[in-house]
């Protein structure tokens, strides 16, 4: 009987690098466009204290590799414990051998980063020098990181509902990133008008979005990553009849509250053509991405299940290659 590898939470953080994720989350998305990955609907056991039990599915064809991502997003009290708690377990397709047991909480933060920064480097203006990001979290922090790795970023304008937390998160990145400027802003606005990348990272869960479209100018690329569920929204209506809008998966992500609310309240139509359809189909070539220097665009994640068992693929095969994990007979 083969072995398991299994890699820690800890081996997970030294492992997946941002950079190391950007190429593989590109190649997932562009897989996915073509074809190349299945991908089972999320499902989700909620529980009365506010715990949901998650699971995503996928299986990457060409890297004949399939997995699952078992996790608990942790209501209020268990959210005291610390931060979500999960494994993927990676399948080798052909063989059927159960090859590693990976951590899922690192690789949650890392590969949303990483994939909107695939969809950065497909939408944003290539002279785009200034990213903000509105709600500086752990998801903030990694997507500030993750912008300066596919556009020639020199400034980071940061904002933060309490602006402690947003000058703390300044002083870590001035720390990683030597060389760029980071500064925190007053208010959402402030970062948002003098940005030509503006990521929204928040934990917001109401229908009061941050982000409005009258402070965006021509060419500006937006990433709309923080709101996950129907009922909240971070960018308003105007943000979305503004913008071009690209997608890590239409169908999925169309069902947060971003695009939902203002189709559900008729401010824009459920098929208007600013819903161009999958980032994947730009990276292969099949869409057209940012058409103009004025164009507005904007990519909207939910986050799919492809692109975690991508990263644990990722992580996989470094340790392996490093003889790194603990190998078990499962
Ligand atoms: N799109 C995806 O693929 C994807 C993947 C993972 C996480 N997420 C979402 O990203 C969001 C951030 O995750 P995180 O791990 O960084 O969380 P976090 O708790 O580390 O950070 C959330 C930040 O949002 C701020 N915030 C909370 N409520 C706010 C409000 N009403 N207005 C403005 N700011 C507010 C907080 O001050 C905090 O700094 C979550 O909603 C999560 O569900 C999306």
């Amino acid at each position: 009987m083969n072995k398991t590898l299994i890699i820690g939470r800890e081996l997970c953080r030294e492992l997946l690098t941002v950079e190391d994720c950007i190429p593989a989350m590109k190649n997932t998305l562009r897989a996915l466009a073509e074809g190349q990955v299945k991908m089972l609907d999320r499902s989700v056991i909620p529980h009365q204290n506010g715990n949901l039990l998650a699971l995503m599915t996928a299986s990457l064809l060409p890297q004949e590799t399939a997995g699952s991502k078992v996790i608990i997003f942790p209501g209020p009290e268990a959210a005291k414990n610390g931060t979500s708690q999960g494994i993927i377990p990676l399948f080798d397709t052909v063989t059927g051998s159960l090859k590693a047991i990976v951590d899922a909480t690192q690789i949650t933060v890392v590969r949303t980063a990483a994939v909107t920064a695939a969809a950065t480097d497909a939408l944003a203006a290539k002279d785009a020098h200034t990213a903000a990001v509105l709600g500086t979290g752990r998801q903030g922090i990694a997507h500030a990181e993750a912008m300066t790795k596919v556009r020639g970023i020199t400034k980071l304008l940061l904002w933060n509902r309490t602006q402690e937390r947003a000058e703390a998160a300044a002083a870590a990145l001035a720390e990683k990133l030597p060389g760029i400027d980071v500064e925190v802003c007053n208010t959402a606005e402030e970062a948002a008008r003098n940005a030509d990348i503006i990521c929204t990272t928040t934990s917001a869960r109401s229908d009061e979005p941050i982000l409005k479209g009258e402070w965006l100018h021509p060419g500006t690329h937006v990433n709309a990553i923080g709101c996950v569920s129907p009922m909240g929204r971070e960018v308003d209506t105007e943000t979305v009849r503004k913008s071009r809008i690209f997608f890590d998966q239409a169908e999925a992500a169309k069902k947060s509250g971003d695009i939902a609310i203002p189709v559900g309240l008729s401010e824009i139509a459920s098929d208007s053509e600013n819903f161009i359809g999958d980032i994947g189909g730009v990276l292969a070539a099949s869409l057209a991405g940012r058409t103009s220097a004025e164009d507005i665009t904007m990519f909207k994640s939910i986050g799919i299940s492809a692109v975690d068992v991508a990263a644990a693929l990722v992580i996989y095969e470094k340790a392996a290659a490093q003889g790194l994990g603990v190998e078990v007979e499962i």
